[in-house]
């Protein structure tokens, strides 16, 4: 990974970046980062509302399926990559400046992460485009399982970034993961609970009617 990036950052290095470029491509690298984030978490969220909108009756379904879908196409290309653009680009700029980051082991291991992440990035095109032309097999509830993915990428790489090679494997981690799976797991169980009750008004209005 890191033999493959250092040709990129051998090039950029060839300009003198004046002192406080470090912490201006911190600060954008950190804005890019908040963007793409807030832009993956929504995105699979309309992902869910449109696979819902599969229920609906015909002409309600294709008006909310449209419309989600001019959402969805919105939001990744206007946010989502954007975001990722300036996060990464500023990444590089950061490397460039600081090329001894790249001989870290934790920097390997981010690295390693943010691929993941990138592939996920991708992914969610796929989907987006399986959504639009009525091919998604993916479940609602699968959505929403998919749509932890990146939180747990962005607590291991943000702490990758804090605590560099000191990663903690103590109690406060596992108290961490414990807390993203308990989080994970009451989505599902509210949404479960939302579903029974949508269905159980619906019999007793069928009874009533
Ligand atoms: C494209 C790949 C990436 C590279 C090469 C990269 C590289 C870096 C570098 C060199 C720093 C500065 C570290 C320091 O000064 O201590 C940094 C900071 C940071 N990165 Fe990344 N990064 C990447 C992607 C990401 C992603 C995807 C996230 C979020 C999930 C992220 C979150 C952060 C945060 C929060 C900081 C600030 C940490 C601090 O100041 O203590 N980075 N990154």
């Amino acid at each position: 990974m890191a033999a493959a990036i250092a040709p990129l950052t051998g090039m950029v290095l060839a300009f003198a970046w004046p002192p406080e470029a470090y912490l201006w491509f911190k600060t954008l690298h950190i804005v890019g980062v908040v963007v793409w984030f807030a832009g993956l978490f929504y995105l699979v969220r309309l992902f869910i509302y449109h696979r819902e909108a599969a229920e609906l009756e015909p002409p309600l379904r294709q008006a909310f399926e449209a419309q989600y879908a001019l959402m969805e196409r919105r939001l990744a290309n206007i946010i989502t990559t954007p975001g990722m653009v300036v996060a990464v680009v500023c990444a590089v700029g950061l490397l460039s400046v600081n090329p001894a980051w790249l001989q870290q082991g934790w920097m390997h291991a981010k690295l390693a992460f943010v691929l993941a992440l990138l592939a996920y990035h991708a992914f969610c095109y796929r989907l987006m485009g399986r959504l639009r032309q009525g091919q998604c097999l993916w479940s609602g509830r699968q959505l929403r399982a998919l749509n932890e993915l990146p939180t747990l990428l962005l607590v291991i790489v943000v702490m990758l970034v804090v605590f560099k090679n000191q990663f903690p494997t103590g109690a406060a981690t596992w108290f961490l993961v414990a807390l993203v799976v308990a989080m994970a797991a009451s989505i599902q169980f509210y949404a479960r609970w939302r579903r029974l009750r949508a269905e159980r008004q619906a019999a007793e209005l069928a009874a009533g009617g």
